[in-house]
């Protein structure tokens, strides 16, 4: 009994390798691309113009030039360009003081983020910095949840 059962599962195991024998899967030949070179910075950007478009567009507007009195543009004003930990800030706390932004005034309230995470705040900073003809050094997450360590409210 036991010997037919082992003939069987034999026979099958040798039937089932005779099929894979005599149809050989056809298998792709492996190509070698080469891997393209993204920077982190790069990467940030990316991610940062979605949170961007989600959260930030409506008030500051596609190019960042904001709305005249009401939302301040985001390109090539000091505070844009300036300090980092000024901007971690601003987005985590929101702005409600209607502050001079070289030398205008911007009537709207912008309100806080704390929804979203160090990771999405150092992209949409990022992507701010390096779009809209700005050019100031990304802000990597790191740094975001140090700056707002310091100065939490
Ligand atoms: C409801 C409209 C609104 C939305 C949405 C909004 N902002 Fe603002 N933002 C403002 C206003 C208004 C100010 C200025 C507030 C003030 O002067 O008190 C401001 C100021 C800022 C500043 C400081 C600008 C400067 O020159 O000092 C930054 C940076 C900023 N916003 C980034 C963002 C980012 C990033 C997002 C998206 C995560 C965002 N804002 C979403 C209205 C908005």
């Amino acid at each position: 009994m036991r010997k037919i059962f082992t003939l069987g599962l034999f026979i099958i195991s040798f039937n089932g390798y005779s099929q894979v024998a005599k149809k050989p899967i056809a298998r792709r030949p492996v190509v070698h691309k080469p891997v393209a070179q993204v920077s982190e910075t790069t990467l940030s950007i990316r991610r940062g113009k979605l949170v961007y478009q989600k959260f930030c567009l409506s008030c500051h507007q596609p190019d960042g030039g904001g709305v005249p009195n009401l939302n301040p543009p985001l390109v090539g004003t000091s505070n844009i360009l300036g300090k980092k930990s000024r901007l971690v800030k601003i987005v985590k706390n929101g702005l409600q003081e209607h502050v001079e932004i070289d030398g205008e005034y911007y009537s709207n309230n912008m309100p806080p983020f704390k929804m979203l995470t160090d990771q999405q705040i150092a992209d949409v900073l990022t992507y701010i910095r390096k779009s809209f003809g700005n050019n100031a050094a990304a802000v990597l997450k790191s740094e975001v949840t140090q700056y707002y360590a310091k100065g939490k409210k």
